[in-house]
């Protein structure tokens, strides 16, 4: 068994260390391969560079998990909507049929992901079995502030274009969801041991809509994982003291902190859960004494419950790769 899943399964104290968004834009051989291949939804569905990219952290951290390189955004493309990542703007998608999107099958949805199960167990295979191989949705609401265009900017949400969406929203989500479970399924059965759920924009949700938007959505997703047995770490970035009341009500296997949420707070309110991540990955462009200094701080602070050592958001493209290293080495040899 992986000791990521040792530690969210049998909630072993074991030590496990990975990182959001390892696989990507600061590694020089990431970027070597992205070059070549402009189109990311391609890439993403290129099954052996795929596994690649995903093994490329795994080569030179020799952390315990890797996650499989893919998108969140892969999902409204398997159902129709086409994705665009323009250099400046980030995603982009087209304008979304309902119809269309009501019309997908179950079959032809899995059939247009082949390629990232493919890219699993090709992975699974090159892995050593001690390395947990991490799949991953976004989160329905998150999902939807992309099919909608709801983003005004990086803290607000364009509540106009929520009210003149809100039935085709709600007429989507049930569908939605089950389309999360049955990739979260198909990622696990190609030989994924754990599913991170991310709720990244779950921070702006009008707080009369959370429940509706936030806790249920992802509790129906446990809830599967749970049936199906399929350790699952849930990610509602942003949420503030409302951490508290999502655990209680969705009760994930773990979740990641984000940078805003105090550390000895989460360990007194987020109880029968174990706790992930939290460091702000910005400490990571610091000088090393801080971002030691930073990272102690976690380690310490959760030092005897089950935690599992990440940040609280991606690492960003500008991350020195050594910097993750020492930092890496620096939790290996940490005995306080
Ligand atoms: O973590 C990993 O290494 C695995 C791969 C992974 C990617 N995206 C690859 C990627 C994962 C887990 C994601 C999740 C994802 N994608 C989220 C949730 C987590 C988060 O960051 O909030 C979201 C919201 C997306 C949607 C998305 N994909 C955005 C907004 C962007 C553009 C800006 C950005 O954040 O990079 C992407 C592109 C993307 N996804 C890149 C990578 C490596 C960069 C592609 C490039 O330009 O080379």
């Amino acid at each position: 068994m992986s000791n990521l899943k040792k530690i969210l399964v049998n909630k072993h104290s074991c030590k496990s260390i990975w990182f959001m968004r390892q696989a990507g834009r600061y590694l020089p051989e990431f970027r070597e391969i992205r070059s070549k291949n402009t189109n990311f939804i391609d890439l993403c569905l290129n099954s052996k560079l795929s596994s690649e990219i995903t093994l490329q952290p795994i080569k030179r951290f020799d952390i315990d998990s890797a996650i499989i390189f893919s998108d969140i955004l892969l999902v409204p493309y398997a159902l129709g909507q086409n994705v665009n990542f323009s250099k400046n703007y980030g995603p982009k998608l087209d304008k979304l049929n309902i119809d269309k999107f009501l019309d997908n099958s179950e079959e032809m949805f899995s059939r247009k992901l082949e390629p990232v199960y493919k890219a699993i167990e090709i992975t699974r295979v090159k892995l050593e079995k001690k390395k947990s191989l991490i799949s991953f949705v976004g989160a329905p609401w998150t999902l939807i502030i992309y099919m909608f265009n709801l983003k005004e900017s990086s803290k607000e949400i364009n509540n106009e274009a929520l009210n003149d969406n809100i039935k085709s929203i709600n007429k989507i989500l049930e569908k939605l969801t089950n389309f999360l479970c049955t990739h979260i399924k198909n990622q696990i059965n190609a030989g994924a041991d754990v599913v991170q759920i991310f709720d990244s924009w779950a921070g702006i949700i009008p707080k009369k809509n959370i429940d509706e938007y936030c806790y249920k959505p992802n509790a129906k997703i446990v809830d599967f994982c749970k049936k199906e047995k399929i350790p699952c770490i849930c990610f509602p970035k942003g949420i503030m003291e409302d951490y508290e009341e999502f655990n209680k009500i969705v009760k994930p296997d773990a979740i990641n902190l984000d940078p805003l949420i105090n550390p000895s707070w989460a360990k007194k309110k987020l109880t029968n859960v174990v706790l992930q991540g939290g460091l702000d990955p910005k400490i990571l462009l610091q000088k090393d004494d801080d971002m030691i200094d930073a990272a102690t701080k976690y380690m310490y602070a959760f030092k005897d419950i089950p935690y599992v050592f990440n940040l609280g958001h991606g690492l960003l493209p500008e991350t020195d790769p050594d910097k993750v290293k020492k930092l890496v080495n620096f939790y290996r040899n940490f005995n306080g």
